[in-house]
């Protein structure tokens, strides 16, 4: 079995960080959200992985390699044109050949392990599997209709959906996928949509075999699932204080990285804090994530993801529920009249107290 993870996209939800970033390369617990996908494909046994890049194609390179980290062997293929899932798969014919292959896409993290799934996948020979989910906004996804243990129909993004189980964006497909995919027409919104594809399957009188999902599932598009994925990874975060750090209280799940340092801090885990950082009289509350050489001198925040390379210093209102970009800096202003000052890319979002 192959591997296929889609790592284009233009990331519209998560501007302004994505005018800078590809969305599979945000941090979720330090981590980009990528390697979580990755890691989890080659826990279950599967080594060759091809992945879609497109805009960001260098970054995805930069950051992942040749695969030897993880012991997997990574092809990159370029879609030129994001058309829709399908048109991915289409464009990975050459290197998926004849092979079963799963697809997982770049930006989704599941808690449930593949290996478990691959398996089934191997005993029941369905041509499909498929991963489902309950969620309350079922419209923003692929929505699955199922009678009895049967999926028979599906649809993308419906106005009126017929269940609120969506589509979780990980499938194994047989090969046989690529004849539906090759006679599929576009959708109204302009895509070559996967969805349709499997539908195509239950058409021809195929099984498609569905899973329900039981542990979490985020597609991390937006800010909110993004700070959410962060919660959810940083809850199995195991203490471990690798950094130097002097007068401060460290409480619970914390892990601060060699090469951090923490002066006069109150820490209240879950957190994570990267190498390099350097935390000053500052207040780091639950869920917050601190990339790299970020610095915090005399300012709180909680339930945050920190990028690279940040500067907060001497901010007087804890920030909370914030994605801050690489090398961004807030601070308290000394000139008067006092006033907010912002240096405010496209599409940035401010929330005042
Ligand atoms: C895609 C799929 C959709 C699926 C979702 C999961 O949507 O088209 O069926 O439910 O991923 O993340 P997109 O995120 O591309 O809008």
């Amino acid at each position: 079995m192959k591997a296929l993870i889609l790592a284009g996209g233009k990331g519209t939800r998560l501007r302004p960080i994505t005018f800078s970033m590809a969305k599979q390369l945000v941090p979720v617990a330090n981590k980009p959200v990528v390697e979580y996908g990755l890691e989890a494909i080659v826990a279950a046994g599967v080594t060759e992985i091809g992945i879609i890049v497109g805009d960001t194609a260098e970054a995805i390179q930069d950051t992942l390699g040749d695969g030897s980290r993880w012991n997997c062997r990574i092809t990159y293929i370029l879609q030129l044109n994001p058309l829709g899932l399908a048109h991915a798969v289409a464009t990975a014919r050459e290197f998926l050949g004849d092979d079963d292959f799963i697809m997982y896409l770049g930006d989704n993290l599941i808690k449930s392990s593949l290996g478990d799934l691959i398996q089934e996948f191997k005993d029941l020979g369905p041509a499909a599997s498929i991963l489902l989910t309950q969620v309350p906004n079922p419209s923003d996804f692929g929505v699955a209709l199922m009678d009895g243990k049967k999926v028979v129909k599906l649809e993308e993004k419906p106005a009126q959906p017929l269940s609120n189980l969506a589509l979780v964006g990980v499938y194994i497909f047989r090969p046989i996928i690529h004849d539906v995919i090759e006679r599929l027409a576009p959708s109204p919104r302009g895509e070559y949509e996967i969805t349709e594809a499997i539908q195509g399957l239950i058409d021809r009188g195929e099984d498609v075999l569905p899973h329900i999902v039981t542990g979490w599932w985020k597609d991390t598009g937006t800010v909110e699932a993004m700070l959410e994925a962060n919660r959810l990874i940083l809850e199995d975060l195991e203490r471990n204080i690798l950094g130097d750090v002097s007068e401060s209280k460290i409480e619970g799940r914390v892990r601060i990285e060699k090469g951090a340092r923490v002066d006069g801090c109150v820490i209240r885990g879950p957190v994570i804090i990267a190498e390099g950082c350097n935390l000053q009289n500052s207040y780091i509350g639950p869920f917050s994530s601190i990339d790299k050489n970020s610095v915090i001198h005399g300012s709180e925040i909680e339930h945050s993801i920190v990028l690279a390379d940040c500067k907060i210093e001497n901010v007087g209102t804890r920030i909370s529920s914030s994605l801050l970009g690489r090398g961004s800096h807030v601070k308290q202003g000394e000139a008067m009249p006092k006033s907010l000052s912002l240096v405010l890319g496209d599409s940035s979002q401010v929330e005042l107290p």
